[in-house]
């Protein structure tokens, strides 16, 4: 089975999740496009959705599903029911580092407005210890140099993702050669630096449910 069959069939698998009368909050990124195009057909079930990106939100839009801005969401309903999203990867307690995408800010946004994250990967995003996929960190401009010199002083690598701005209209600068024992200190740490919009790591609002794809299909990891 290829990768994109396994993401397949973990964005299928998600769709147990969706309950009706409800609205969704919906990640970006491959696995999550998969899940967009799973959901069109339960779109007249749904109160509607929210988008953790522009791209996202414009997919959900071309299969005739309702998207709604969250702070109008947070008026009608007390939380999402659901958020549904992919990873970079993810360690076995759960805690995932995302942001390939560049829409990590949005996507933490919308993960803690909701009961619960249902992550879906396939299996080679399961790894022992976060960090062989660069931790991306979102950042304001000016705060581009700082932030660079706080990542080499934990001993990584920064560099800037090269013409990229994020939809707040920020940078993204992806931390390589980390290893990542202690994820929820180092979510904290990087957070605490003036000028970091959010980094990577997703500990505080990881995963309650990984739903992961393997040849043999698809393994609930809760
Ligand atoms: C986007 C993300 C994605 O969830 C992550 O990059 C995984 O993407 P894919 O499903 O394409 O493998 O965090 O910001």
């Amino acid at each position: 089975m290829t990768q994109d069959e396994m993401k397949r069939k973990v964005a299928a698998a998600a769709l147990d999740y969706v309950q009706d009368g409800t609205i969704v909050g919906v990640g970006t990124g491959s696995t999550a496009n998969m899940f967009i195009d799973a959901l069109a057909s339960r779109k007249d079930e749904i109160l509607g959705t929210v988008a953790s990106s522009e791209v996202t939100a414009e997919r959900l839009r071309g299969h005739g599903i309702r998207v709604l801005d969250l702070n109008e969401a947070l008026t009608q309903v007390r939380a999402l029911s659901v958020y549904i999203d992919g990873a970079d990867e993810f360690d076995g307690d759960k805690n995932l580092t995302k942001g390939g995408g560049g829409a990590l800010t949005r996507e933490k946004i919308v993960a803690e407005a909701s009961d619960s994250f249902v992550c879906i990967v396939d299996q080679t995003k399961q790894v022992e210890h976060l960090g062989a996929f660069p931790l991306p960190i979102e950042v304001i401009p000016m705060a581009r140099e700082l932030v660079m010199g706080v990542a080499r002083d934990l001993g990584g690598e920064p560099v800037v993702r090269e013409g990229f701005t994020t939809d707040n209209g920020n940078i993204i600068i992806d931390v390589h050669g980390l290893l990542i024992t202690r994820p929820r200190e180092l979510e904290d740490e990087l957070n605490s630096v003036p000028g970091v919009v959010t980094n990577g790591i997703f500990s505080h609002q990881g995963a309650d449910v990984v739903l992961m794809g393997a040849p043999d299909g698809v393994r609930v990891i809760d």
